[in-house]
């Protein structure tokens, strides 16, 4: 069968294309078992049976570097966080920020979501900071001790993690997504960033997006969740405004990360963005270049979060 049909069939969308999703029934035992079985081997948890060949596509051997070397001079210059020891203020930033996210993982938040270590960084409209978000995001917590991260480009329409973080990948989620042949060990990226691994979007399609909304994507997401509850997944994101599949991906997630560009994003827009998450779920914002109260600097972050969005008088987010 033809794997774009392949993926299309397991397609999961509601009748109005929005945000409701509509419960799919659980992956069959095969096919978890499959999936586990190569993110097993990705993890390195599991030798692969010996004297089995698994035919990998000409693309892969073409294309994909298995590991990278970050320049990681080159990512601070660019103004992003880099995990060393030094101090600075993004690195503070990002403490205030990742500190609410890891206690719900831990379990020690206000509330526990299904799939804690699943954290999507949105926002509204393209242009917001969701990639820098997302990059810092996955950078700051790679230097935790006993956390590991996987940062993966979900933005497959306008990927740009691969080329922020300088290096090039052509092979990646959407390849995994339409591909049987692939395993997630074939797209994944080491980095000489220890604790941190990179999913790239991979190649471009015009299915690209209701991939997102496959059923073979919430399969990958739950046995991220499942397996490795100690690995903790950053997707970076399309726009929820411009893509109705970015609300379904956000079904998925335990956490979501919304970016609000100061001065930019409209609270209209954040609110639309916001109705089209579940109710339930729980959304941490991040006030994006905010200048200081002197208004000579560019960075500066706000956090806030929302419960429950629309019960009540725990609706609204704090800043
Ligand atoms: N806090 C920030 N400080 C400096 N530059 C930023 C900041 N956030 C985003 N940018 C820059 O703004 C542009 C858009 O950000 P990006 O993360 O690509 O947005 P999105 O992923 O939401 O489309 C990029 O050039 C990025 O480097
Ligand atoms: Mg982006």
């Amino acid at each position: 069968m033809d794997s774009i049909e392949k993926a299309m069939l397991g397609r999961i969308r509601s009748s109005d294309g929005a945000s409701v999703i509509s419960p799919s029934p659980p992956p069959s035992v095969a096919a978890a078992a499959a999936t586990a079985d190569v993110i097993e081997r990705t993890a390195g948890l599991a030798a692969a049976p010996s004297g089995v060949t698994v035919a990998k596509p000409a693309a892969v051997r073409k294309r994909t570097q298995r590991s990278v070397t970050l320049d990681l001079e080159g990512i601070q210059a660019a103004g992003m966080l880099v995990p060393d020891t030094r101090r600075s203020r993004i690195k503070e930033e990002y403490r205030h920020i990742k500190r609410p996210l890891l206690m719900n993982i831990d379990g020690k938040g206000a509330i526990t979501p299904e799939h804690p270590n699943l954290i999507m960084v949105t926002s509204a409209r393209p242009g917001e900071g969701k990639t820098f978000t997302a990059c810092n995001l996955a950078l700051s917590i790679a230097t935790e001790r006993d956390r590991t991260v996987l940062l993966v480009d979900a933005d497959v329409v306008k990927p740009s993690v691969a080329r922020v973080l300088g290096f090039e990948a052509e092979v990646g989620l959407v390849d995994f997504l339409i591909d049987d042949r692939l395993d997630l060990a074939d797209v994944l990226v080491d980095t000489n960033v220890p604790s941190l691994t990179l999913l790239p979007a991979g190649g471009r399609h015009h299915l690209s997006t209701e991939l997102l909304a496959s059923e073979n994507m919430r399969r990958l997401a739950l046995e991220m969740s499942r397996r490795y509850p100690d690995r903790i997944v950053i997707f970076d994101s399309p726009p929820l405004l411009v893509t109705t599949e970015a609300s379904v991906l956000a079904s998925l997630m335990g956490q979501v990360v919304m970016v609000v560009e100061s001065q930019r994003t409209h609270q209209n827009q954040v609110k639309e963005a916001l109705a089209l998450l579940d109710p339930q779920q729980i959304v941490g914002f991040v006030l994006n270049k905010a200048r200081d109260s002197f208004g000579s600097d560019y960075y500066g972050y706000g956090y806030g979060y929302r419960y429950g969005y629309g019960s009540g008088d725990r609706g609204a987010a704090e800043q």
